[in-house]
């Protein structure tokens, strides 16, 4: 039996598989009153742990594109290791839903529940990644830059959930990938060899300063200092991360055309200057609706790999 296909990070998909996911999702989609049948007669379950506007919204609003149901759920309902085991909840889902959908605070929930799921598990952002955040912002870049081969990827900030699967996806799309994180909150070794692997032996450039990461970037991307489970660490994290807000100067050391994006929630004044984030450059609000886009083209792929039958 072919063992079922999970999105934990964005490298569980080959580069080819990246590519084609991003190809569905420009595949025009229905117009906003219609639906296309892919899911039809089918459920998804999106299960969250954290607050969520963008992927929640997102992930129903393209299930019901699609044709199927979104059944959104939290830990007050089910209590994940003190009601049940994650694994039998992944268990006892396979038998309801098409694909199973979830937001946790610890990635080994997730890999409990591929472990035994027989349908899909789609990480909806870990501590450690957040897959689906990558294909909207692959989608955002190539919408604005074209092929994203041989242009380059700046992120400046934390490199967190947000910016692993980011820099992982574009090293896997052939972009350059260059980081400014202050000491203690950038890429470990491990992340620098996943990226090198990822991008054909490409190593990312890795500094502690935020123009020199931005020089000559098509597209300068962060991510607040403080991430959903840090709310202890904010004051720390706010003199750690003083002088990596991307404002003007930042991206005045980009390319002229770069653009400016953000996974959002923002914090103007933190990571991002308001002139920045409200700027001629952001790109941010089209992001986020891209969110939609890429999970159309996630949920269209597993259909037509068969994942979901
Ligand atoms: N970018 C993102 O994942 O937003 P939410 O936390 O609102 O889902
Ligand atoms: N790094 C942020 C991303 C929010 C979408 C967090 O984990 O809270």
């Amino acid at each position: 039996m072919t063992p079922t296909r999970h999105l934990l990070e964005i490298d569980d998909l080959s580069p080819g598989e990246l590519v084609r996911i991003l190809d569905l999702c420009e595949t025009p989609t229905a117009p906003d009153s219609a639906v296309s049948g892919e899911l039809a007669g089918r459920s998804v379950g999106l299960y969250f742990e954290k607050p969520s506007l963008r992927t929640r919204h997102s992930s129903e609003a393209a299930v019901t594109r699609l044709g199927g149901h979104a059944v959104t759920f939290t830990n007050a309902e089910v209590g994940i290791g003190t009601r049940e085991p994650a694994a039998d909840i992944a268990q006892v889902l396979s038998g309801f839903h098409a694909a199973l959908g979830a937001r946790v605070f610890d990635h080994q929930i997730l890999e409990d529940m591929a472990a035994a799921s027989s349908i899909p598990i789609v990480n909806l952002l870990s501590d450690l990644g957040h897959p689906c955040q990558a294909l909207a912002d692959l989608r955002t870049m190539r919408s604005e830059l074209g092929d994203l081969a041989g242009r380059t990827v700046c992120w400046v900030g934390d490199y967190n959930n947000v910016a692993r699967s980011l820099s992982i996806g574009a090293a896997m799309c052939g972009m350059q990938v260059r980081i400014a994180s202050p000491v203690g909150y950038g890429p470990t070794g491990v992340d620098v060899d996943r990226l090198r692997a990822a991008g054909h032996d490409t190593a990312p450039f890795v500094t502690t300063h935020a123009a020199e990461a931005a020089e000559g970037a098509d597209a300068v991307h962060t991510d607040v200092w403080a991430s959903m489970g840090q709310e202890e660490e904010s004051e720390a994290r706010r003199r750690a991360f003083e002088g990596f807000q991307v404002d003007d100067r930042v991206m005045a050391a980009a390319a002229s055309t770069a653009i400016f994006m953000h996974c959002l929630p923002a914090h103007r004044g933190e990571e991002v200057s308001a002139s920045v984030a409200d700027g001629p450059q952001s790109r941010m609000f089209a992001q986020a609706h891209n969110r939609m886009h890429a999970m159309i083209g996630l949920f269209r792929w597993l259909v037509e790999i068969e994942a979901i039958q």
